[in-house]
């Protein structure tokens, strides 16, 4: 029979583990959901936005503050919740032995909860928490729950920017590949990056996400590349295009997707380039679709393109004036153009001229 002290003893024992079970329990947890949540992220912000608010939620803390740097300590993200934005722009690099006084100071609260987001032992960033006012002291758990947070939020962040930099680089060089095909052509210098322009400040007057504009940049670029295989003589032409030369140019949308079909990571774009010059009352080409069932970067375009195409000199025509363009542009509202697309136009005509200039910006 066990004495009464080993019985107490025991008891400890067994709520010690238990809470301690619980603790795992919650950490695991925790690695578990943001794991689900974070996965299909690729945008540093978006990332960085669950990391606070799970944490500031867990932890019950006021304030919640991101900070990414580079290899020679240069601040290259930051985000915050629970202060203004500007109380930590001043924190310009990272000092390991300077962070928690700097980052104290710039939050205004005593003894914040730092952790380091590292990955394979090398720091690339810090996870902050400041408590809430007269809100209890993080606990030795509050550490724990942060630093596995820190954890795994560090592949997100490498992952993303591993991303973000790829990206970039496929920008350039589509960009580096697209001033080299207008180049043989001098009336079309210049044309496909201010359709992408116009085109992205459609996008913006029309809320679409950070990814969407990406996308749209990238096939208002390339909307063209397959009239490179269409004759000069054909596109040149002054005059009516008879029916059989109508049908090669008619061609192109499938041909410029057929330029980048084996480019796995433009597959998102491949439906805006295959149907921009579908007309929103169906009576456009390759597929004669209509409405909602055109991509809207299609439908983006289709503005953006004909503004640009509009207001240029061209081998058999003089160009339009931006009125006579922008009347057309209404009069087409609803017929050829997404009524929504072509407000949108209109709105960034007015507080926006700059980026319908065709000089390069
Ligand atoms: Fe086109």
């Amino acid at each position: 029979m066990l004495d009464k002290d080993r019985i107490k003893a025991l008891e400890k024992e067994i709520g010690r583990l238990t809470s301690e079970l619980s603790d795992a329990y919650k950490e695991l947890a925790l690695v578990y959901e943001l794991s689900l949540k974070m996965a299909p992220l690729l945008d540093t912000a978006a990332i960085a936005d669950i990391l606070l608010i799970k944490g500031m939620g867990l932890l019950e803390a006021g304030v919640g503050v991101v900070i990414l740097f580079n290899t020679d300590g240069e601040v290259t993200f930051r985000s915050s919740k629970g202060i203004e934005e500007g109380r930590i722009l001043g924190i310009e690099r990272y000092r390991p032995d300077t962070i928690e006084d700097d980052l104290s100071k710039a939050l205004g609260v005593k003894d914040p909860l730092i952790v380091p987001i590292a990955l394979k032992e090398k720091r690339i960033g810090i996870l902050c928490f400041g408590k809430k006012e007269g809100g209890r002291k993080f606990s030795l758990l509050d550490k724990r729950l942060a630093s596995a947070l820190a954890t795994q939020s560090a592949g997100m962040f490498m992952s993303s920017s591993l991303y973000l930099k790829l990206e970039s680089l496929l920008l350039k060089t589509i960009r580096a590949l697209i001033r080299a095909i207008e180049e043989r052509e001098p009336y079309l210098v210049g044309h496909s990056e201010r359709v992408a322009r116009i085109g992205v400040g459609i996008a913006q007057e029309l809320g679409l996400s950070e990814k969407e504009k990406r996308n749209l940049e990238m096939a208002s670029l390339l909307h063209d590349i397959g009239k490179m295989s269409i004759e000069r003589k054909i596109l040149e032409k002054p005059g009516r295009l008879t029916e059989e030369e109508w049908k090669v140019v008619r061609e192109h949308p499938k041909k410029s997707l057929f330029v980048i079909e084996d480019i796995g990571e433009l597959r998102e774009i491949f439906s805006a380039l295959l149907h921009h010059h579908e007309r929103y009352e169906g009576k456009g080409y390759p597929n004669g679709i209509k409405g909602e069932e055109i991509p809207l970067l299609s439908r983006i375009i289709a503005v953006a393109d004909t503004f640009d195409a509009m207001t240029s000199d061209r081998p058999y025509r003089m160009r339009y004036t931006e009125e006579g363009t922008i009347r057309e542009i209404k009069a087409c509202s609803g017929s050829q153009f997404d009524p929504k697309v072509v407000e949108a136009f209109l709105r960034l005509r007015e507080h926006r001229p700059d980026l319908f200039s065709k000089e390069e910006v």
